[in-house]
């Protein structure tokens, strides 16, 4: 049977291109890519070869290796990464930034002081959206003040996704009942909802790869940073529990994923405070 031109349905990905791509994930963004993922790369790889036009798996890996493929690298990475969110997963966080968080970071801002919180691998916006409608629907003389959420990501495409706040009925129906009325606007044409400009006006979106610098001034009180290092291995987690700390003022908070923990090494430096949620030991240096 004939192969039309463009028709990478019966391609298959060889052992050694498979190699390549999970050494690149590891090195460009700390993913690790088990060889039992290969036929999951595959798939998410196959409308990158048609994008980029290459034959098969194996001429994409030369052209993505290469220095013409540079570009093409942040697609591959983009490609490669879980975006799934949701608004209030794990709501247990958000029960403890009403109840434990706000009154302390209202009284800040009542002193003058900035509010600064940051949503570390944010995906597609439902993480600092959920924050920002918490602190409005909790506090809303604290939004008023000096406060800012910081949202980022390693991906561009699901960073426009989050600038966009555009999400369906299926994806608003995590959202409490009153703060969806709220806080959703409703687009009858296409059936889809925003989240409106108050609840946008704090959060800002930057993208950022966890594995480079942070250009970012300040501390934050608070980090979500959550269901991203799980696709790391123990050495790259290892390595930003310290940079965390740094980021963060002392007894500041920072909230992790269901199945994620800071690692043995970096617990001088935190405090366990509620399921997955820390906070930042005061005067412990990293
Ligand atoms: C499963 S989503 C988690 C979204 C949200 N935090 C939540 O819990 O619903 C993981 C996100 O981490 C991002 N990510 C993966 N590697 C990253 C890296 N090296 N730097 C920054 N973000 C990364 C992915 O692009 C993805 O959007």
């Amino acid at each position: 049977m004939t192969r039309s031109a463009g028709d990478t349905s019966a391609l298959v990905m060889d052992d050694k291109s498979f190699a390549a791509i999970a050494t690149m994930a590891k090195d460009e963004a700390g993913l690790v890519l088990p060889e039992g993922k290969m036929t999951m790369v595959q798939s998410r790889l196959r409308k990158r070869l048609l994008a980029t036009g290459q034959p098969d798996y194996e001429s994409y890996c030369r052209f993505v290796t290469s220095p013409a493929g540079e570009n093409e690298r942040r697609y591959m990475i983009s490609a490669l990464t879980t975006n799934v969110s949701h608004f209030f997963r794990e709501s247990h966080h958000f029960d403890i930034l009403r109840d434990k968080v706000v009154p302390v970071l209202l009284q800040k801002a009542r002193n003058g002081q900035r509010v600064r919180i940051w949503s570390a691998g944010c995906s597609s916006g439902q993480e600092p959206y959920s924050i920002s409608m918490c602190l409005h629907s909790a506090a809303p003389e604290l939004v008023s003040k000096d406060v800012l959420i910081l949202g980022t990501d390693i991906d561009p495409a699901i960073l426009e996704k989050a600038e966009a706040a555009v999400y369906s009925e299926q994806q608003v129906s995590g959202i409490p009942g009153e703060m969806r009325n709220s806080y959703m606007e409703l687009d009858r044409g296409s059936g889809q909802y925003r989240v409106n400009s108050a609840i946008r006006k704090i959060v800002r979106f930057r993208e950022l790869n966890l594995l480079r610098d942070w250009p970012m001034k300040g501390q934050f009180d608070v980090i979500f940073c959550r269901n991203v290092v799980i696709y790391f291995d123990a050495q790259t987690q290892a390595s930003l529990w310290p940079r965390f700390r740094q980021r963060i003022i002392d007894n500041g908070w920072i909230f992790l994923g269901h199945s994620e923990r800071i690692s043995d090494s970096a617990m001088r430096l935190f405090e366990p405070n509620g399921m997955t949620a820390y906070r930042a030991a005061a005067n412990k240096a990293p």
